[in-house]
């Protein structure tokens, strides 16, 4: 039976849009069906970021473009969940902006969402549910998903996230970090791979490394989960996301280096190459240990392509604390970095430290850096000619190309030489780099 259509708006990350897959799962076990534009939508949902000040003012923006749709469609029901709504007082004030928003709840208790919906059809009454940590009956709710992906799929691993990095808002946004069982974790992945179609599985959480430091008496390290599922029958590549310098030990990068499942591509954040700057955001390792990690695994792991994330101008950053960020990516030499600028977050440590930089020297310092790494970005995918890429998922075709995507999810266009299937792996020779493009023959 159809019910309506549903619009879903998701910001952020990994996870968010993780979670609204389980969210447009939930609105489909209802007879929802999901709308092409939000004009069209009966239901419209916002799953909100607040990591920087951009994407709220992203959201909040869109959240503000229901309201003509809403006047057309007096039945609308708007809701707004993810982790803008988990700050405190927000959820009030975006009822008093937007006093058409219908059901309120947090990142933390999504897979209640449809409890949320079905008591709103039942009072027509404003409903708001948001809780201070991932709780254990929304972490172990069984949900229905609609999966995003035609071939990848995320499995949560952990939520919430205990670092309490001195700029960041998720610790409090998302709460204290919290495992799912192992064996949880094994049985969703185990069917995903059984499902075949699904070729790249993501783990997700904030901190990955830390899995299992919550839950008493466990047993299973990151690594031993990742290597467990490494060798479980299929054809498939292991992903993770996100690693904490901090704690990303020996015994991971042998794992990752002995399973050829385990994806090579390899994402950590670094933030700043100074020293001073890294303890001020209370990353808990210095630019010497993050190089150690990075050279062992250049040194072990072969394939390897590494990405990372750098925050510019944070408070107290002076010109050399950021040449020394400068000369980590260069010597590095990262396929890609996330460049951001530092933004204020409420409540956070580095709200209230000295030395907040004008934008101006914000704007100068991302931009000169975004410069240096799209040359080194350049000369990484340069240096690639005539190397053969393993694992490269073919996942388009157009009438003489096929589609492909390297493990780092940079798009190679293939000769239609060989036959190759939708949805299977392929080792590509790389013969040319061109405007942006990979090209490649299929061996
Ligand atoms: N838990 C993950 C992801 C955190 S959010 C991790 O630690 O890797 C993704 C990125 O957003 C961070 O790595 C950081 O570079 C950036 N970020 C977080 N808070 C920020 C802030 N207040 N201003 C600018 N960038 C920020
Ligand atoms: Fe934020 Fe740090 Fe936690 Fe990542 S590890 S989510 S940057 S506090
Ligand atoms: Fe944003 Fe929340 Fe992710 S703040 S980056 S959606 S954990």
């Amino acid at each position: 039976m159809l019910n309506g259509k549903y619009f879903i708006f998701t910001y952020g990350c990994q996870m968010n849009v993780h979670e609204s897959e389980k969210l447009a799962g939930i609105l489909e076990e209802r007879g929802y069906e999901k709308a092409g534009a939000p004009e069209d939508a009966d239901v419209l949902v916002y799953n909100t970021c607040c990591i920087r000040e951009g994407a709220e003012q992203r959201a909040v923006g869109n959240i503000g473009n229901a309201k003509p749709i809403k006047k057309k469609n007096p039945d609308l029901i708007v809701a707004v969940c993810g982790c803008m709504t988990q700050q405190s007082g927000v959820a009030e004030n975006l009822k008093k902006k937007f006093p058409f928003i219908n059901i309120v709840f947090g990142a933390n208790n999504v897979e209640f969402f449809g409890e949320y919906l079905d008591m709103f059809l039942r009072q027509r009454k404003y409903q708001k549910n948001i809780l201070e940590n991932k709780s254990y009956q929304s972490s172990t709710k069984s949900v229905q998903m609609v999966r995003d992906d035609k071939y990848s799929a995320y499995v949560n691993i952990t939520y919430g996230c205990n670092n309490f990095c001195t700029y960041c808002i998720v610790p409090y946004v998302r709460g204290r970090e919290i495992s799912r069982p192992a064996g949880e974790i094994y049985k969703e992945v185990k069917e995903l791979i059984e499902v075949g179609k699904y070729k790249i599985i993501t783990l997700l959480g904030q901190n990955v490394n830390s899995y299992g430091n919550d839950i008493v008496g466990n047993k299973t390290t990151f690594p031993e989960l990742l290597e467990t599922i490494a060798n479980f029958e299929g054809d498939f590549e292991l992903r993770f996301m996100s690693s904490h310098p901090k704690d990303l030990s020996d015994e991971l990068i042998d794992v990752i280096a002995r399973n050829e499942k385990i994806g090579k591509a390899i994402h950590l954040p670094v933030q700043s190459g100074s020293n001073k700057i890294l303890k001020a955001m209370n990353r808990n390792y210095t630019r010497e240990k993050y190089l150690g990690i990075i050279n062992k695994m250049k040194q072990k792991i072969k394939g390897l392509s590494l990405s990372t994330d750098i925050i510019v101008g944070f408070p107290g950053e002076t010109e050399q604390d950021f040449e020394d960020t400068v000369s980590l990516l260069k010597e590095v030499q990262f396929s890609n970095a996330y460049i951001f600028m530092y933004s204020k977050r409420k409540g956070t440590i580095a709200e209230k430290m000295d030395g907040h930089l004008p934008i101006e020297v914000k704007r100068e310092r991302i931009h000169k850096l975004l410069t240096i790494q799209k040359e080194i970005t350049n000369n990484h995918f340069v240096s690639l000619i005539g190397k053969v890429q393993e694992r490269v998922l073919i996942d388009g075709e157009t009438a003489n190309l096929y589609l492909g995507k390297t493990q780092c999810g940079k798009v190679v266009k293939i000769k239609k030489e060989k036959n190759l299937k939708l949805g299977d792996f392929a080792n590509v020779l790389l013969t040319d780099y061109s405007g942006g493009n990979l090209y490649g023959e299929a061996k």
